[in-house]
């Protein structure tokens, strides 16, 4: 049987596999109802948007997770169709990384919140970008959410209720500025309080937040409120169990919210995922507020120039996959095999479910096959990834750290890419992973369930347990000793569409709606 015969086989096969709950669809259909009626699309056209697309991290400079690689990517997918300009704290990489800056424009002090200095750069290719200046709360050592030693910031609220206020000064046209945005693009928990303080301040801006994951939602103790210039009236908005919430307020606020696919849209309206909001989120939805869009990635994925490759490879010829593989396992400390090579990247905390490849990894390597893992995050996880690699020397191999370069050679070096996260909002990791041709296994969740195909471009499992997890890795290793077929898969998941032209347009035409709710 021929290897396209087979793809065909198992993309039938496919929808078998794919067993979703019927409430998981009924919801995940009422989401996608509110995403993209086509008619608002060539309306959105033409660079009729001001947008100020507000960020805590951007991989140009400082990049945590995913979010900093959106905010490297979406405002350029948007560039040519809007007026595109990202606010970004100025941390010391901020600082450091950017070219020519210039003082345009300056917020006031508020409460407790400092007065704080804008100042404006541009980057390499074009795109303009505001850096909230202010050395007491950015300019330190660590990440932007947590020092040295991984403690969340002891003034992270004031540092991000900060960032949000000078978002909404700017779109007041309080700034000093000779641009005032039409609409803020707040991202995650970090920013979602600017839809607040415009809401507060009576501004007509309006705000369009993108939760990028439910689980950060930036709880502090409520007696903060009057030093972040929330008044009693405002705070029921915020309350959280008796906290404040600043994704709370965001999600109260703003005009539209979206998530980064529309599964996890969907599941997010129910109690499992709704991390306590469930329920102002599905009312938020049954309103038309909520939809989800599917993250893209970028060009420089690409695994026939991308420069942290030894050697790069293409749909067509695939030889180098190999190259790099002997570069991984040499990297990583590891012999030569012919068996298949596992890799993790990913941040390690609960929510990616290492604990699930931890179980898995003896009958990995009882089957022959490798793993490397890369990550970093809770102590305890890391600990337990260092044990596992120690108990099986020539076979598991880890770096606990964060490694740009490593992590591209990986996803085109290995075989497969286990992703069992507990719950995923979209995924970057595993998109990643397919367009260099490593097949993903990742637990049917969120993000995952709209970017793998199982069976085509990689394989998924249904309860985040050890034992489907191990079934599923079963299902990689018959895969990958039908040449024929893992070359067909391989093929499949290196075409998947992935870039930012959809994600782009539905963007576009969210920006449409979000402004016509104030108009
Ligand atoms: P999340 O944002 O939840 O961490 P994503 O899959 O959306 O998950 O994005 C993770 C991003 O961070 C990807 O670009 C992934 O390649 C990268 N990444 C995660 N851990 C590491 C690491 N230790 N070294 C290099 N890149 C990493
Ligand atoms: C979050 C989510 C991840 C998503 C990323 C970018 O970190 O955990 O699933 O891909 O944001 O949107």
């Amino acid at each position: 049987m021929s290897a396209r015969t087979r793809t065909r086989e198992v993309c039938a096969a496919k929808a078998e596999a794919l067993v979703k709950t019927d409430a998981l669809r009924a919801r995940r259909r009422r989401i996608t109802q509110t995403v993209v009626p086509g008619d608002h699309i060539e309306r959105a056209s033409g660079r009729d948007h001001r947008v100020l697309f507000v960020v805590s991290e951007m991989a140009d400079y400082i990049k945590a997770g995913g979010l900093g690689d959106v905010a490297a990517s979406l405002p350029r997918a948007l560039r040519d169709r809007a007026d595109m300009r990202v606010l970004i704290p100025g941390y010391r990489e901020v600082l450091e990384r950017t070219g020519p800056i210039r003082v345009i424009g300056q917020t006031p002090a508020h409460a407790a919140l400092p007065a704080c200095v804008i100042a404006h750069t541009v980057l390499d290719d074009g795109l303009p970008v505001y850096v909230l200046i202010c050395p007491e709360l950015y300019e330190r050592e660590g990440s932007p959410y947590v020092d040295a030693a991984g403690e969340p910031w002891a003034d992270n609220a004031v540092r991000f209720a900060t960032l949000s206020r000078a978002a909404a000064v700017i779109a007041a046209g309080e700034a000093g500025m000779d641009w005032t945005p039409g609409l803020l693009h707040l991202n995650d928990w970090p920013c979602a309080l600017a839809a607040a303080y415009v809401r507060w301040s009576g501004s007509k801006a309006s705000c369009l937040l993108t939760i990028h994951n439910l689980a950060y939602q930036g709880l502090f103790p409520a007696e903060l409120a009057a030093d972040l210039g929330i008044g009693e009236a405002q705070r029921e908005a915020l309350d959280f169990h008796g906290q404040l919430s600043f994704l709370r307020g965001g999600i109260v606020h703003a005009d539209q919210v979206n998530t980064v696919s529309v599964s996890y849209a969907a599941q997010i309206t129910a109690p499992a995922e709704g991390c306590g909001l469930d329920r102002l989120l599905s009312r938020r939805a049954a309103l038309g507020h909520l939809s989800g869009i599917v993250n893209g990635i970028d060009s420089s994925w690409d695994p026939r120039t991308d420069h942290h490759l030894p050697v790069h490879f293409s749909v067509q010829s695939c030889e180098g996959r190999d190259h790099n593989a002997r570069h991984v396992r040499r990297a990583f400390g590891l012999p030569e095999s012919r068996g298949p090579l596992f890799a993790v990247v990913s941040r390690l905390v609960h929510q990616k479910g290492l604990d699930l490849t931890c179980d898995v990894a003896p009958q990995i390597v009882a089957a022959g096959g490798q793993l490397v893992i890369i990550g970093g995050g809770e102590p305890q996880i890391e600990a337990q990834v260092r044990e596992l690699a120690r108990r099986y020397p020539g076979s598991v191999s880890a770096y606990i750290g964060f490694d740009e370069t490593l992590a591209r050679r990986m996803f085109a070096g290995a075989d497969f890419l286990l992703m069992p996260s507990r719950f995923e909002p979209c995924g970057l990791s595993q998109m990643y992973a397919q367009r260099f041709g490593c097949l993903p296994i990742a637990h049917a969740t969120g993000g995952l369930i709209d970017t793998v195909d199982d069976g085509v471009t990689g394989f998924l499992f249904n309860a985040a347990e050890a034992d489907a997890l191990r079934r599923c890795v079963q299902r990689a290793f018959r895969t990958f000793r039908q040449s024929g077929l893992m070359a067909a898969m391989r093929r499949a998941a290196m075409l998947r569409p992935s870039g930012w032209d959809i994600a782009g347009t539905h963007y576009l035409d969210l920006y449409q709606r979000t402004t016509e709710a104030r108009a």
